[in-house]
């Protein structure tokens, strides 16, 4: 199995490597793999979680420090670090304990990495900053669902870039789900329950999120622990639908689902608290055998500014279903627009299939 599974990535890699575009002269590299027992207990999860994968601790621990002191106001660095010591008052287990180990791992401050999985949320605030993530799912010729997104972050891709690493999560010795995630980073903002189905979270703008963020921390329902949650929890497609739909979010986002049978694709609009609305794979008369998502709500125009939803929509025309395949949606990933200068990587992930779980660190992106 595991054999297999690298010389499909092998292949894949290949092909990646002779059909990447434009950029910056470097070339896309594949993200390495880490492992996480969840059977052991949430302190002793991420001991060793690098052995596997042979990810360098000390270079982790120094892009940590300077994305940190980077995108994060002084002030918000203190507040934080404040709450990291009073973590159990906020986060529930596993994941205060969770981020115990990390801090002993990576020997960094527990309020570093409060700061760090919150980054997202605490960053989003900045109005002037647009965020640009894209998620597609689509069905190729024989029904199976594949699904890929692009995660872009305005502040500092660079450092994200140096810190992307895929984490298969574990139980019983075999893979729960596997998800494309930050060192540091145990929120799920991409993942795939082979299966069963396919998560991934667009960021959904809506104002001063930052004013949020010590509630998100109570109860522990940041947007993207629950995605974790929905990961480690849901299982089938159904389920994890459900559970998109029905768990509470502090931050407003966008919640894309990809699952095994033909036509299980949606996209779930997130309020903060609530859903807005839900928009089922095939409802799209125009395209019905995919979704797209970026940054907007489904039933809006994007803005002119930043219309990368036509262009993923053009570029996915332009492959047709006959011919769709997972080297086709990376292909379409990396068209102009959706893939720039802030895409930190690309995931491709099908959940029928689980040979299937390829991310690429963008290190190819446009300068
Ligand atoms: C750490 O992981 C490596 C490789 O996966 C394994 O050989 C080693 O026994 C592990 N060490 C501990 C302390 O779990
Ligand atoms: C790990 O990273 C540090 C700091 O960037 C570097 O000095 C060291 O040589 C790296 N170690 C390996 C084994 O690459
Ligand atoms: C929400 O979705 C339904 C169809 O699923 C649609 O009829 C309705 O107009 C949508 N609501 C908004 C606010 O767009």
């Amino acid at each position: 199995m595991l054999t297999i599974k690298r010389l499909t990535f092998s292949l894949l890699l290949l092909f990646y490597i002779t059909t990447s575009v434009k950029g910056s002269g470097q070339a896309a590299q594949p993200a390495k793999t880490c492992t996480v027992n969840l059977d052991l207990l949430p302190l002793q999860r991420w001991n060793n979680f690098t052995s596997s994968c042979g990810f360098n601790l000390t270079k982790g621990r120094e892009i940590i420090n300077a994305l940190i002191k980077s995108v994060v106001k002084p002030e918000v660095i203190e507040l934080l670090q404040d709450v990291g010591a009073k973590l159990d008052d906020y986060l529930p287990l596993p994941y205060s304990d969770e981020l115990r180990g990390l801090s002993s791992t990576l020997g960094l401050p527990l309020g570093d990495l409060v700061i760090l999985n919150l980054l997202y949320d605490i960053t989003a605030y900045d109005d002037s900053s647009s965020k640009a993530c894209t998620s597609i799912v689509a069905s190729d010729k024989q029904n199976k669902i594949i699904h890929g997104r692009n995660l872009d972050y305005q502040m500092q891709p660079k450092y994200l870039r140096e810190i992307t690493i895929q984490v298969d999560f574990q139980r019983n010795k075999k893979s729960l789900f596997m998800a494309t995630t930050y060192v540091g980073y145990i929120g799920v903002i991409t993942g795939c329950r082979h299966g069963a189905f396919s998560i991934s979270g667009d960021e959904r703008d809506k104002g001063k999120l930052w004013k949020n963020i010590l509630t998100a921390l109570n109860g522990g329902k940041s947007t993207f622990f629950a995605q974790r949650m929905i990961l480690e929890q849901a299982r089938n497609y159904e389920e994890a639908l459900q559970m998109a739909i029905n768990t509470p979010t502090i931050a407003p986002v966008y919640f894309i689902l990809g699952g095994v049978k033909s036509w299980e694709g949606a996209i779930v609009v997130k309020d903060s608290g609530k859903v807005a609305n839900v928009s089922l794979l095939g409802s799209d008369l125009k395209h019905p055998w995919y979704i797209v998502e970026t940054n907007y709500d489904p039933w809006l125009r994007p803005p002119a500014t930043d219309d990368r939803r036509d262009a993923a929509i053009n570029a996915m025309n332009k492959v047709g279903k006959n011919n769709f395949s997972p080297q086709q949606l990376y292909n379409v990933l990396s068209v102009n627009l959706v893939f720039n200068k802030d895409t930190t990587y690309t995931t491709i992930m099908s959940a029928a299939d689980p040979s299937v779980y390829h991310t690429m660190i963008r290190y190819d992106a446009p300068n």
